[in-house]
């Protein structure tokens, strides 16, 4: 047995989206082991070359390509090129962004809700689309959303963000039903929050805070588990079952009432 199906997953080609942030590196770094080549995706080319060189030195054979999801075409033909190129028995989509409203303007700014709209939906999306049709050829493979729960409330500060991982949950539910009997596992992923650069930017309270070693373990947890949805940690697992119980009208009051604002960098 070599070193990959060692443990029982034979994912000898594995892409990762958002390889060079908190949780995507941290999963990088996890899943790299010889005899199993890691596509890594990322923009920043200094963090996705310090990604791949770990991911190197433990053993794995690494593909880095630094790119922008923005561009989804050219992101469509990424994923062609490397899946026909590796194949791919695994596909992480964790690329994503945030942003969130100055408290003193009424709107989020049109351009910055468009890249939401198309990093963390719209291209995803057509991703996990075409890597699924290669799957189905193959006969296997497994493919990863990470959502958020900001999905499931409508936040009057970030209501691009909070929609596009709203909709990319409605995308992977439908879409596991769709796959699943082609032997296409899908698993949505919806951490909470996650002490990432990404977190670090918000000014107010992270509840439930867990650190980015954690979440990888329990992504990879999930995965294996071949579950179609994770939600973590768990305080927002019984959120979600308490929440229900509130009135409309309370519910509103609530998310009216959260103050959330965020810092230009994860330090400052
Ligand atoms: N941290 C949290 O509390 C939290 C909570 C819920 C859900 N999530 C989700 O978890 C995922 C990972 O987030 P994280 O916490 O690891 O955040 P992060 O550290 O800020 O990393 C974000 C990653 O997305 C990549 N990315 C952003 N815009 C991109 C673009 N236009 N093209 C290509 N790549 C782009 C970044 O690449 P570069 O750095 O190279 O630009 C980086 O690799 C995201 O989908 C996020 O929404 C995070």
């Amino acid at each position: 047995m070599n070193n990959v199906s060692a443990n029982g997953q034979d994912l000898r080609s594995v892409l990762i989206t958002g390889a060079t942030g908190g949780i995507g590196a941290e999963l990088a770094k996890r899943y790299a082991r010889p005899g199993r080549v890691l596509i890594l995706w990322g923009r920043n080319k200094e963090r996705l070359d310090d990604v791949a060189k770990l991911c190197c030195a433990r053993g794995a054979e690494v593909s880095p390509r630094q790119i922008d999801l923005s561009k989804g075409e050219a992101a469509l033909a990424a994923l062609r090129e490397d899946q026909a190129r590796h194949g791919l028995d695994l596909l992480i989509l964790g690329a994503g962004l945030s942003d969130i409203k100055p408290l003193d303007q009424p709107t989020e700014d049109p351009e910055s809700v468009l890249r939401l709209a198309l990093v963390n939906y719209a291209t995803p999306a057509t991703l996990a689309t075409a890597a699924a049709q290669g799957m189905m050829r193959q006969g296997h493979g497994k493919i990863v959303l990470i959502g958020s729960v900001a999905g499931f409330y409508e936040l009057p500060f970030a209501a691009a963000y909070s929609s596009s991982k709203a909709g990319l949950a409605c995308f992977a539910q439908a879409a596991n039903l769709a796959w699943r009997p082609a032997n296409v596992q899908l698993t949505l992923i919806i951490p909470g929050f996650v002490d990432t650069p990404m977190s670090q930017r918000l000014e107010g309270a992270r509840p439930f805070l867990v650190s980015a070693e954690s979440a990888a373990r329990q992504i990879m947890k999930a995965i294996r588990n071949g579950q179609a949805e994770y939600i973590f940690p768990w305080q927002f697992r019984v959120l979600r079952v308490v929440e229900r119980l509130l009135p409309l009208f309370l519910r509103k009051r609530i998310l009216m009432n959260l103050g959330v604002g965020q810092k230009e960098h994860a330090g400052g």
